[in-house]
């Protein structure tokens, strides 16, 4: 009898991907705060501002008006024609609109990207420490993710060098590289993101940049792979920047050859995106200033963690070039970077996402702490972290 339940409802083997081991300090969070605690949350990833008021305004007005059917497969026309205009204004270069693909978040882009680049078995580098989905999905596609251990002399990005080694290892079909990255935030110089490339496209690898992070760069501007190759995937969403990550709406840049493979596939797998999302995405683009002030709240809550943690015990921090996340150094303290945030977290109800999520090898040995709270926070964080460390 259980032999037959079993046959009947067994996961499949490819729907065995790892979960975030981050939701388990989320439950442990709520469960302080049942109880009455304060947590100071630098767990999740996503900004605590919400969307552009002209995004709100605009699906207010959308939802007054009643009906709201499918769009076009690959997009709003007029999404697709304001995101293209996004890549003239903000870096200067052209991006024909019938390249542009409206998809759920960029995590539905990465699904159509995967499908439309590669086929089961083919290999595909991401760098370690990374976003753990692009493994994951990778996975439950057939693919074989193929993790590239990054390091600080290489500012923790895959060099051409370590792409190219790799390679005459065991072919190569792709690489994922996303500039700022998530956890370390991290970023690639302009010439560091054109190497790579041309590395990758001259050795036949398909390349996808997640710029999910663009426009969240305090060190220098980060460069788009847009303006360094038409054969290149470039993914983008409204999540970050925009503060949009409940609308769940991104996009991509895809070669002119692949963009009727990719509308055949959206368009099976989703028919479209929602069209709700799609118009306040359109409107969000005009809520620039807003999201500068947000960003202006990241730099001071990056500043304040950088003089704060160093003093108050994390001596080793990589660089935050950009995003809103850094990634210190535990090891001073504990090798068990799971059972150390768990223990913050109870000690000092400050959460943070063991690094053992974003890198399975070295991740014991960090943690990561999103900043893209209030400033007060921050304040009241390294306090809580200092004391609790001196103890
Ligand atoms: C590097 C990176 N890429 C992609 C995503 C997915 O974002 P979304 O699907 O909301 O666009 C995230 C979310 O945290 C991320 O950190």
């Amino acid at each position: 009898m259980l032999d037959a339940v079993r046959r009947l409802t067994a996961p499949s083997a490819r729907s065995d991907v790892p979960p975030f081991m981050v939701m388990d300090v989320m439950a442990a969070a709520a469960r302080i705060e049942a109880a009455g605690g304060r947590v100071i949350h630098m767990e999740v990833g996503q900004p605590a501002a919400p969307a552009p008021a002209s995004a709100i305004a605009a699906a207010r007005a959308a939802l007054a008006s009643g009906r709201l059917g499918y769009t076009e497969t690959l997009g709003l026309p007029t999404l697709r024609a304001r995101i293209a205009r996004h890549y003239r204004e903000s870096y200067g270069v052209a991006v024909d609109p019938a390249r542009v693909v409206v998809t759920t978040g960029s995590s539905g882009a990465f699904i159509l990207a995967f499908l439309a680049l590669f086929e089961p078995g083919d290999r595909v580098a991401v760098a370690l420490p990374g976003y753990p989905p692009y493994r994951h999905i990778l996975k439950a596609l057939g693919c074989e993710p193929v993790a590239i251990e990054t390091t600080q002399a290489t500012r923790w990005a895959i060099t051409p060098d370590m792409l190219l080694a790799s390679h005459r290892a065991a072919p190569l079909k792709g690489v994922l590289v996303a500039s700022p990255a998530n956890p370390t935030g991290t970023m690639m110089t302009g010439e560091a993101l054109r190497e790579l490339l041309a590395a990758a496209e001259g050795a036949g690898i398909r390349f996808i940049s997640d710029e999910i992070y663009h426009g969240l760069d305090y060190a220098f501007a980060a460069e788009t792979a847009a303006r360094l190759s038409d054969n290149a995937v470039i993914i983008n969403s409204f999540s970050k920047y925009f503060c949009m990550t409940g609308w769940r709406i991104g996009w991509m840049v895809v070669p002119a050859p692949l963009v009727r493979a990719i509308e055949r596939l959206q368009g099976n797998l989703a028919v479209s995106v929602p069209t709700l999302s799609q118009i306040a995405a359109e409107a969000a683009f005009e809520g620039r200033a807003e999201m500068e002030a947000v960003k202006h709240g990241y730099e001071e809550n990056r500043r304040i963690l950088l003089a704060g943690l160093p003093q108050a015990g994390f001596e080793k921090i990589l660089p935050v070039d950009g995003a809103f996340y850094l990634y210190a150094d535990v090891s001073r303290f504990s090798n068990d970077s799971f059972d150390f945030a768990q223990r913050m977290l109870a000690e000092t109800h400050v959460a943070a996402t063991p690094g053992v999520d974003f890198d399975p090898l070295q991740g014991g040995h960090f943690i990561r702490f999103c900043y893209a709270g209030a400033a007060p926070d921050m304040h009241e964080a390294v306090a809580r972290i200092a004391t609790w460390l001196k103890r």
